[in-house]
């Protein structure tokens, strides 16, 4: 591994950023987190910390979108995880966080507000003008390492994640040490055909990241659910109405590009199911009318799908392929998940919502790779270098030519 890990440091009565990404599915109704595996996995750094302070900042949600929370109750699902006290500064970069950081003892964990609450954390820079930027340059001189965790934040190039890493000592935490030291080992075993079953809400970042799937060699099939195969429906004329996504005519146009150039490459749902009076209620894509939202696949689909998973040589899957979490709609997601499971590929199942449904079924002992990242693991996946990942390899090369 070219980069460091919290072995190449001694941490004891040392001021630590722990970047982590708590970043969980938040019921929008309650604003109450609806599953909290990523705060487990963001404790996991902490027992190679003890002694040290420990002061653990993430982002929650988009501004503007309805899981964006501040960190409260992620603190206090942790201090319920860890047992112990943690404790939640609801500030970013201002007196009250410095002060507190400054006032912290050895054995101490706060986590900060929102990352994203500072405007500077919505934006991507290059390193040198992350580390100029306000939080970089107030919070900095806090601290003595830059531990980097948020494996699922790490193609962000924010503050954050390249930022701190430019001004201070950094290395990889432990999530971020174990999934890349996996993924390289099974990237050097995985054969095809690639099978990518793509789902998930982004659709923006999909959409970039598809084409270098398929140019790359890592996406022989592309089968789509969740809204990303809405788009590619609508797309194909077969869904009439607007879907009511943001940048729809952006996104739909740019799906109807590349299923022009990959004609062989997409498959779509042909059947899908709605409800309507609180039943589910299956039909042919066709059947569908204006406002109709898909909540899961139909059994044909899961059929089809099914059969390209048998024969892959390695299947990845990322997002959630219905509402899973209604009993109603877990059809889709729960057949393609142990279809996944039980088949001879190498398989990666990846993001929050998905690697909660193989916990859920009970599958996790059966994939080869879960990951806590989402976008990040399908970027990772096209051979891109990940910011996170570039700024973890320059601060290893400036620690060894010291
Ligand atoms: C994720 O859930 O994929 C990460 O937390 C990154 O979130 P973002 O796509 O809002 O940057």
């Amino acid at each position: 591994m070219k980069i460091l890990t919290l072995d190449d440091f001694d941490t004891k009565s040392k001021t630590i950023f722990l970047r982590v990404d708590m970043n969980c599915p938040i019921d929008p109704a309650t604003l109450k987190i609806i599953e909290t595996s990523r705060i487990r996995e963001s404790t996991e750094s902490l027992k190679d910390l003890e002694g040290a302070k420990v002061v653990i900042a993430s982002h929650q949600g988009r501004v503007g979108n309805k899981d964006y929370t501040s960190m409260e109750n992620h603190a206090k699902v942790m201090s319920e995880i860890l047992g112990r006290k943690v404790k939640y500064v609801e500030d970013v970069i201002g007196s009250e966080a410095q002060r507190e950081i400054k006032n912290m003892k050895d054995g101490d964990v706060i986590v900060l507000d929102n990352l994203r609450l500072c405007a500077e954390e919505n934006y991507e820079f290059s390193p040198t003008e992350a580390s100029k930027t306000i939080m970089v340059q107030r919070l900095s001189k806090l601290f003595d390492l830059c531990v980097l965790d948020s494996f699922p934040s790490s193609h962000r190039a924010h503050p954050s994640i390249i930022g701190f890493a430019h001004v201070l000592p950094a290395c990889a935490g432990r999530l971020v040490e174990r999934e890349v030291r996996k993924l390289d080992e099974i990237m050097t075993v995985a054969k095809g055909p690639h099978v990518v079953v793509l789902g998930g809400s982004k659709v923006v970042d999909r959409l970039e990241a598809i084409k270098e799937l398929i140019q790359n060699g890592r996406a022989d099939q592309v089968l789509l659910t969740g809204v990303i195969a809405n788009v590619f429906l609508r797309a194909q004329g077969r869904i009439r109405s607007a879907l009511g996504i943001k940048r729809e005519d952006e996104v739909v146009s740019k799906a109807h590009a590349l299923i022009g150039e990959y004609p062989d490459v997409f498959s779509v749902p042909v059947d899908i199911a709605i409800e309507r009076g609180g039943k589910r209620i299956e039909m042919d894509v066709r059947e569908m009318e204006k406002g109709d939202q898909i909540l899961d696949l139909g059994p044909k689909t899961v059929e089809y799908y099914l059969k390209s998973i048998q024969s892959a040589g390695t299947v990845f899957m990322s997002g959630p392929a219905g509402f899973f979490e209604n009993e109603n709609f877990k059809f889709g997601t729960e057949s393609l998940l142990k279809g996944v499971a039980n088949s001879f590929a190498t398989t990666i199942v990846s993001g929050g919502h998905l690697t909660a449904a193989v916990k859920r079924y009970g599958l996790s002992d059966k994939i080869n790779l879960i990951s806590t990242a989402g976008g990040a693991l399908v970027l990772y996946l096209t051979g891109a270098k990940l910011p996170m990942i570039q700024a973890l390899e320059d601060a290893a090369t400036r620690y060894h030519s010291k």
